[in-house]
């Protein structure tokens, strides 16, 4: 078909990762599966291991799985009584796991990823986009950000975390709503920037958190009227200077960022403790943003 054809020639292979995703609103949520599409449509080798329910606000728990209570998945995603995990069978890409985003992620990264990828590790970890922000004190509850952090930490694998804060827990075969496209979009933009600045794609110890800001109908309603922002999770008062980036030495904090309107911030955070950076790594992460950074007005 001459469509998949332009689309194989224009890809910049090199750029095609093998790609563990999940979230802790669950795996049939729709933020993941519209990301999840736009990841697979930019060429990209995805496995999608999520819990079966909302997790949301389950830090860095982990347990085994367990069979589906008689309620079945979340959204009518699965059947009642279904085994501890699963998988979507005309889509095996897509899979629950009936635990925390920890436990979905790991099972994700150490048993179903490795069946698509011929063995091999995933190259990057990717969580979200979560329904509603996780910002500063926020973070250390968040499942999609614990997800993260365990890819980081315990796998090695560079991770990103992606939070928004326009919507609602939203069925996976409801119609795409406006803000889930456009925080899929933001979430390729920078998945893409920090592929293309090649290996190590982070920093070790190192995971990014990416807050979206509103989307309305009206306001901040396409990924082209956005601007990424370089923050920092904490105000850092009593921590060491920042790298010098826009005029200063302190980066401002994630909720400073997004409460400025279409501005989308992202920081640096410690894998160890899910606190910001404070060392060189952050002009190295600097130096692999910039092309897409813009300083605060
Ligand atoms: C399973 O995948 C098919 C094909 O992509 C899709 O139509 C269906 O809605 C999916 N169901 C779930 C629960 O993911
Ligand atoms: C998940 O639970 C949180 C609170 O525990 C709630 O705010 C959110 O709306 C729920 N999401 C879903 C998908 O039900
Ligand atoms: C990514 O975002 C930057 C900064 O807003 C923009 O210049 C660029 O066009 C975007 N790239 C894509 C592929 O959307």
């Amino acid at each position: 078909m001459r469509h998949s054809w332009f689309l194989l020639v224009g890809l910049p292979l090199t750029q095609a990762a093998r790609v563990i995703q999940s979230n802790d609103d669950g795996w049939a949520e729709i933020n993941i599966r519209t990301f999840f599409n736009s990841l697979t449509n930019a060429g990209h080798s995805i496995v999608l291991s999520a819990p079966a329910e909302n997790q949301s606000g389950t830090g860095s728990s982990d347990a085994t799985p367990k069979t589906v209570d008689s309620d079945g998945c979340e959204f009518g995603s699965c059947p009642a009584k279904s085994p501890p995990t699963g998988t979507n069978s005309s889509n095996t890409r897509l899979n629950y796991v009936n635990s925390f985003p920890v436990t979905s992620i790991k099972t994700g990264i150490d048993t179903t990823a490795p069946k698509f990828f011929d063995g091999a590790k995933p190259e990057i970890a990717l969580t979200g986009p979560n329904v509603g922000s996780n910002l500063g004190i926020q973070v250390p509850f968040s499942g999609t950000v614990g997800a993260a952090v365990y890819a980081v930490k315990t796998a090695g694998i560079p991770a990103i975390a992606f939070s928004g804060s326009t919507g609602d827990p939203t069925a996976w075969n409801k119609p795409t709503p406006l803000y889930s496209q456009v925080y899929a979009d933001l979430a390729l933009n920078v998945t893409s920037t920090v592929l293309a600045s090649g290996t190590p794609y982070l920093p070790a110890g190192v995971w990014l958190n990416v807050n979206f800001p509103a989307v309305s109908s009206t306001k901040c309603n396409n990924a082209n009227q956005f601007s990424f922002v370089l923050s920092r999770i904490y105000s850092g008062l009593l921590s060491p200077k920042d790298v010098n980036w826009c005029g200063t030495d302190r980066l401002p904090t994630e909720n400073s960022v997004v409460s400025k309107g279409c501005y989308v911030s992202i920081s640096m955070g410690d894998a160890s403790d899910k606190t910001d950076i404070n060392d060189d790594r952050q002009a190295q992460v600097l130096a692999k943003l910039k092309p897409i950074l813009s300083c605060l007005p």
